[in-house]
């Protein structure tokens, strides 16, 4: 059974960012211990940017929040600048209310990677994010699940594609320093949350947002299981969406 997915489709990727965070405050103020399940790279850098806004401006408390990630770097260590362990207290965490001790991301430089991915996948199962916040790669990979990724995968090393090493690379002096690998949330994992809010922004993502809703369900385009999940809300914006069919 195929289910619906909302698609908002929304000028900019500042109007996205507003949009979503009334999503996410509406929701969590709902909920006693809220979960939030967070993501890393340029798309969600504005959500954080008003998230930081409001919160300085008295608006919504992260003191009960907990927040887990979808992935890191395997190397990278948390005080490493392209850890996504750093990027999450340089862009959101430092600057909001939230616990420390809350906020959860794979350790990448876990002695026994394995056993690490298996405590992450525990820890996703008894905290299913009410809210959880995906992009989306060019190659229509979420999280690091990149295509050929099985749908029932829990949380795992994964070796990084050609084409998510070179999207990346802009974020290293050059190609070589991006790790080959990470630790990914699994699709199945991703799938356990209440609530999804895919953010596509930018002609890069047209292809992969095309895909994901229009072509069969097929683990060659992890993003397309989120066709059978029970609750996704998609948020793009103009260029994002140029490719979609007009009705
Ligand atoms: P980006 O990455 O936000 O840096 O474009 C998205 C993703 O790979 O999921």
């Amino acid at each position: 059974m195929r289910n619906i997915m909302r698609v908002y489709l929304l000028q900019s990727p500042g109007n996205i960012a507003k949009a979503v965070l009334e999503k996410i405050k509406e929701t969590l103020s709902k909920v006693e211990n809220p979960v939030l399940g967070l993501a890393t790279g340029s798309t969600p850098l504005r959500l954080y940017g008003e998230m930081i806004e409001d919160y300085k401006n008295g608006g919504f408390s992260y003191k009960n929040v907990t927040t887990i990630n979808l992935d890191e770097y395997v190397g990278l260590d948390g005080s490493h600048p392209q850890s996504y362990r750093h990027f999450m207290n340089e862009n959101l965490f430092n600057h909001i209310d939230i616990n420390m001790e809350n906020t959860h991301i794979p350790n990448g430089v876990a002695k026994d990677l394995k056993a690490e991915c298996a405590r992450y996948s525990r820890l996703v199962t008894a905290n299913p994010p009410d809210i959880q916040i995906l992009g989306i790669g060019s190659n229509g990979h979420i999280a690091f699940n990149e295509p050929g990724s099985p749908f029932n995968s829990t949380t795992r090393v994964v070796d990084l594609t050609e084409s998510t090493i070179n999207d990346n690379s802009r974020f290293f002096n050059s190609i070589d320093e991006v790790p080959k690998q990470a630790i990914s949330m699994g699709i199945a994992d991703i799938m356990k949350a209440k609530s999804i809010i895919l953010i596509a922004t930018g002609t890069s993502k047209a292809e992969a947002l095309k895909r994901m809703l229009t072509a069969h369900y097929a683990e060659d385009s992890p993003a397309s299981v989120l066709q059978t999940h029970r609750c996704v809300s998609i948020y793009a914006d103009e260029s994002a969406a140029h490719l979609l069919p007009k009705n």
